[in-house]
């Protein structure tokens, strides 16, 4: 059966998961510590039933959706990506990517994802603002964000913990107006 595709770019596209998948990857990806090393996940092992709640939550949300990373050429699955915490008066909402993947990594995919997203987000459901957060020192989130137009907008002080350090985090956002 053909994975349905919701969101289509040139190397990737975006679709729903269903708790039947194959959760193999995913549940790979968020065990492994070097991929979840500036993610909240990671802190706690993560097994199928709690993937599986967590993909059904987003089932008939209007708070949020979550979107499977496949490979257009052969539609494996190489991470996720969440447009959540939406603020429907407000108009915004918070952006989340994994690229659990590690062969799919540096390859422009987040960037590509995000954009597909973030185009969604504005044209489709008529919010106005972006937003995301990342730990200082993931510098490929970062960079990932930035090519896709957000700025820094503030940062969260020793607010992350990781090896012994509270890390900064940072804070960024793009608005419509400013999308290009
Ligand atoms: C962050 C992440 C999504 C980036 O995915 P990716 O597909 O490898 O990123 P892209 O190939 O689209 O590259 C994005 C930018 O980061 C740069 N980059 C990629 N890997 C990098 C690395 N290890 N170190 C520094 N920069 C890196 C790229 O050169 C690119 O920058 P550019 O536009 O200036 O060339 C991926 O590494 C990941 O999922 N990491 C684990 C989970 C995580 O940290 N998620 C983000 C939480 S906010």
């Amino acid at each position: 059966m053909d994975r349905p595709t919701f969101l289509k770019g040139k190397n990737i596209f975006l679709g729903p998961l269903s708790k039947n998948d194959d959760l193999e990857g995913y549940a790979t990806w968020l065990n492994n510590q070097e991929i979840t090393l500036y993610m909240g996940s990671g802190r706690f092992p993560v097994n199928y039933d709690a993937l599986k709640d967590y993909i059904s939550s987003f089932q008939n949300s209007k708070e949020g959706m979550l979107l499977g990373i496949f490979l257009t050429t052969n539609s494996k699955h190489i991470g996720n990506i969440t447009l959540h915490q939406i603020d429907w008066l407000n108009k915004f909402a918070e952006v989340g990517i994994i690229i659990g993947d590690e062969e799919s990594h540096g390859k422009g995919y987040a960037i590509e994802a995000i954009r597909l997203v973030v185009e969604h987000a504005f044209n489709k459901m008529n919010l106005r603002k972006v937003y995301a957060g990342m730990v200082h020192g993931n510098e490929a989130s970062k960079k990932a964000f930035e090519a896709v137009g957000f700025q820094v907008e503030g940062t969260l002080r020793k607010h992350f913990y990781l090896n012994g350090k509270y890390l900064d985090c940072y804070r960024m956002g793009l608005l419509k107006s400013e999308y290009k």
